[in-house]
């Protein structure tokens, strides 16, 4: 990358399916920012600065209606606060936050109904992406993000990255992050196999990426497996800051999450992506 005397822009966003709010902060203008609700087009920018205070201000009344805001969510991207050390299986708050992610994407077959499908439930939710391909699929990428869920890093080609060293993970989770091309930083990742160590752990660390595992997984690689025992798996395991691991390449991945996604509401349950979930205070752990 070159290094140039391109002025600094950071994008930011409130995480928030339906209307997305985009701050767009210029540093020519300090204070200033541009933001746009609804779409993610720059060219549809506000053309008016506004003061910062005013468009949080804006941000907060037309987000208030959202269940994630409801339920005291907020933030989600920029580095994750609480956990950049070690990894994270589970995150429990006390507030019934439930985090469902998708891994190996994009899929050309399986990615786009599952969008539709989780918009169409206001479920945020978040997609591991393997850089290799990303890159492939460019459009379906962007749109992933455009439409507001969160996209996470899975390596470039899906490695076990216990076996590399140092320089061979940076440049599996460098390349990764370079193909996805929001303005939006990627501030998670998840280790191909759940495969890590020190020096994984260390790098991630390093280059800002928490290391998220889970703590339901439904297997629903495994041959055989139905959406049913995915669906049964997920009611039997998932409870108060469950990240729920799934791909999205499979036929079971839409019937199954119309199904969890139905049943966990029922229980109460307000879906979150891994970021704002992370961006909660953690119930500390009970002492003995
Ligand atoms: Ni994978």
């Amino acid at each position: 990358m070159e290094a140039s005397a391109k002025k600094t822009t950071i994008w930011t966003r409130f995480d928030n399916r339906h209307s997305p709010l985009l701050l767009k902060i210029d540093d020519s203008s300090p204070g200033a920012v541009l933001f746009r609700m609804n779409t993610f087009n720059p060219s549809t920018l506000s053309k008016n600065p506004l003061t910062l205070t005013t468009a949080i201000f804006l941000s907060c009344a037309t987000l208030l209606p959202i269940p994630a805001f409801a339920a005291g969510v907020e933030g989600g991207y920029g580095k994750t606060p609480n956990a950049t050390e070690g990894t994270v299986s589970s995150w429990p708050t006390g507030k019934k936050l439930i985090a469902l992610t998708y891994d190996d994407g994009p899929n050309t077959k399986v990615t786009q109904p599952l969008m539709d499908l989780l918009e169409s439930e206001g479920v945020p939710a978040t997609f591991y992406l393997l850089g290799q391909t990303a890159k492939a699929n460019p459009k379906l990428t962007a749109e992933i993000q455009r439409r507001g869920f969160e996209v996470g890093n899975h390596s470039w080609s899906h490695p076990q990255l216990t076996k590399l060293g140092v320089d061979g993970i940076k440049s599996q989770l460098q390349r990764a992050n370079d193909a996805m091309t929001a303005p939006r930083p990627v501030t998670t990742m998840r280790p191909p196999y759940g495969a890590h160590n020190a020096t994984v752990r260390r790098v991630c660390s390093d280059m800002g990426f928490s290391v998220i595992l889970w703590d339901v997984d439904t297997n629903d690689w495994r041959k055989g497996t139905t959406a049913e025992k995915i669906v049964k798996t997920v009611l039997e395991e998932a409870k108060d800051g469950s990240i729920i691991l799934m791909h999205d390449r499979l036929p079971t991945t839409v019937p199954a999450t119309r199904q969890i996604i139905a049943e966990l509401k029922k229980r109460g349950y307000t879906f979150v992506t891994v970021s704002q979930l992370l961006a909660q205070p953690r119930l500390s752990a009970k002492k003995p």
